[in-house]
This record gives structure tokens, sequence and C-alpha cells, in this order.
């Protein structure tokens, strides 16, 4: 049984990490607006570098729309059954385009910071991507890592707060991302990062397939020194 949304109390963070899996199929009860907007509410509230929030989402409901992008999704039919598929994208160019002149008029109306740290973020972050990728200044990023980096982080954060109110979540990268854009009439700027499918599972859920050992992958002070 999946949790009813709204009626149920909230899972623990603890649980829903130990519980969630990534959902084969999904039944077609819909998800409630109110928890929608929860969930990509928390996932506006995620980190990003500089705070520049590259991330992008489209919200898919409509159920001709969903069969459309299950065909750019590699025919995967839970992206047609799920009632909402959150596509996770990422503008590449927002930051000229206006976002920065945002992030500093927001940090003002929050009381972040003076004049002097604005002139600085402007600074920093015009340095940060103006300066050419693979060059001796060495800091300025493949635009692509970057926003993807960023976006994955509200992309989890919606994540997990649709499997804290009860819902079943699918993440996918399975998709040709021109059939997608083309599909939902997505900018050339914008990039596809990973689809998130929100609803309630169909059947019994997935098996656990197990982790690695944190000896495999968790080292400390020096790479390849056990941490346990
Ligand atoms: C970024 C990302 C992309 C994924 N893409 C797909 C996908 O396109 N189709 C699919 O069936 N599963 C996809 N998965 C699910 C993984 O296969 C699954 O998370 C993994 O096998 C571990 O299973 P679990 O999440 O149930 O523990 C994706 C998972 C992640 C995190």
């Amino acid at each position: 049984m999946t949790h009813a949304s709204g009626a149920s109390p909230e899972k623990t963070l603890s649980q829903a990490i130990k519980e969630r899996r990534a959902t084969p199929s999904f039944l077609p009860d819909a998800v409630p607006e109110n928890d929608l907007k929860k969930i990509l509410e928390a996932g506006l509230s995620a980190p990003s570098a500089y705070n520049l929030q590259p991330w992008r989402f489209l919200v898919v409901r409509n159920a001709e729309q969903r069969a459309r992008l299950r065909q750019a999704a590699m025919k995967q039919p839970k992206v047609e059954e799920a009632p909402v598929v959150v596509v996770a994208c990422a503008d590449l160019e927002g930051w000229r385009n206006g976002d920065l002149d945002e992030i500093i008029r927001l940090a003002q109306q929050h009381g972040y910071g003076d004049e002097a740290r604005y002139a600085s973020m402007r600074k920093n972050i015009a340095g940060f991507f103006g300066s050419t990728p693979g060059t001796a200044a060495g800091l300025a990023p493949d635009f692509a890592v970057w926003a993807n980096r960023q976006t994955m982080i509200a992309f989890t954060t919606m994540m997990w707060m649709a499997e804290v109110l009860g819902y079943d979540t699918a993440p996918m990268e399975g998709f040709y991302e021109d059939q997608i854009k083309a599909t939902l009439g997505i900018p050339s700027q914008v990039r596809v990062v990973a689809l998130l499918a929100i609803g309630h599972r169909k059947g019994e859920d997935k098996r656990f397939a197990g982790r690695f050992a944190m000896q495999h992958t968790v080292f400390a002070e020096n790479w390849g020194t056990r941490f346990l």
C-alpha cells in the first residue's frame, strides 16, 4: 500500500530513504495540486552555486502530452502512466538573461548583504562564467556540467519531498533530448537533465537491488584509506 496523499502523516526522511525504489509502474490516481506545489517548492529551496538557480521545471500532467513525452522517453510506459512527470531542465544562459539581476534584487529584499557585496557578486559571477573554458583561469566551468550539477540537487530534493509525502517516484535519464525539446517547445539554450515521474505505484515495488559496501566507496583522509 502506498500512502494516501495529504491524509496520512508524512514519512520521516530516514524512512523515505529506506523505502524508496525507482517505481516501475504507476496507477492513474492524480497528485493533488497542493502536494505538487509542496514538492516543487522543496526543489526550488535547494542550494546552488552563487544562488544562481539555473534549473527550470516543466510539469507535464496532460494525458496526451504525457503520451507524446513517452515517445521521446524511449517509450517507457511509466511516463504515460504516472499522473505527473516533472521534466528537469537547466537554462545555460539564464544568468546573463536577467537571473543575475534577480538574485541581487532578492538578496536586497531579504536583507542579505550590502551594496559592496552585490557589486562583488556581479564581478565574481561575470568572471566565473566569462573566463574561457579550459584556459589558465581554470575557473570557468563546463556550463552543461555546471548547470546539471545544480539542477540534480533540486531534482533530488523534489524526489525526497514526494517520497516523504507518501508518493512513489521514478527518476529517468532514458530519453532523447532533442525529441523532448521538440515535443515540449524547450528553447535551444536549455538542456534537459532528467525526468521525475510522481504518483502511486501499481503492484509490487521493485526489490532492493543492493548497494556497494562503504569499503568500496568511502575513503578517509586519503584516497584508498578505508573509512570503516
Ligand atoms: C538519474 C537517473 C536516471 C535513471 N533513468 C532511468 C530510466 O530511464 N529508466 C528506468 O527504468 N530507470 C531509471 N533509473 C532508475 C535506476 O535504474 C534505479 O534507481 C537503480 O537501478 C536503483 O534502484 P532503486 O532506485 O529502486 O534502488 C534512473 C535513476 C537515476 C538516478
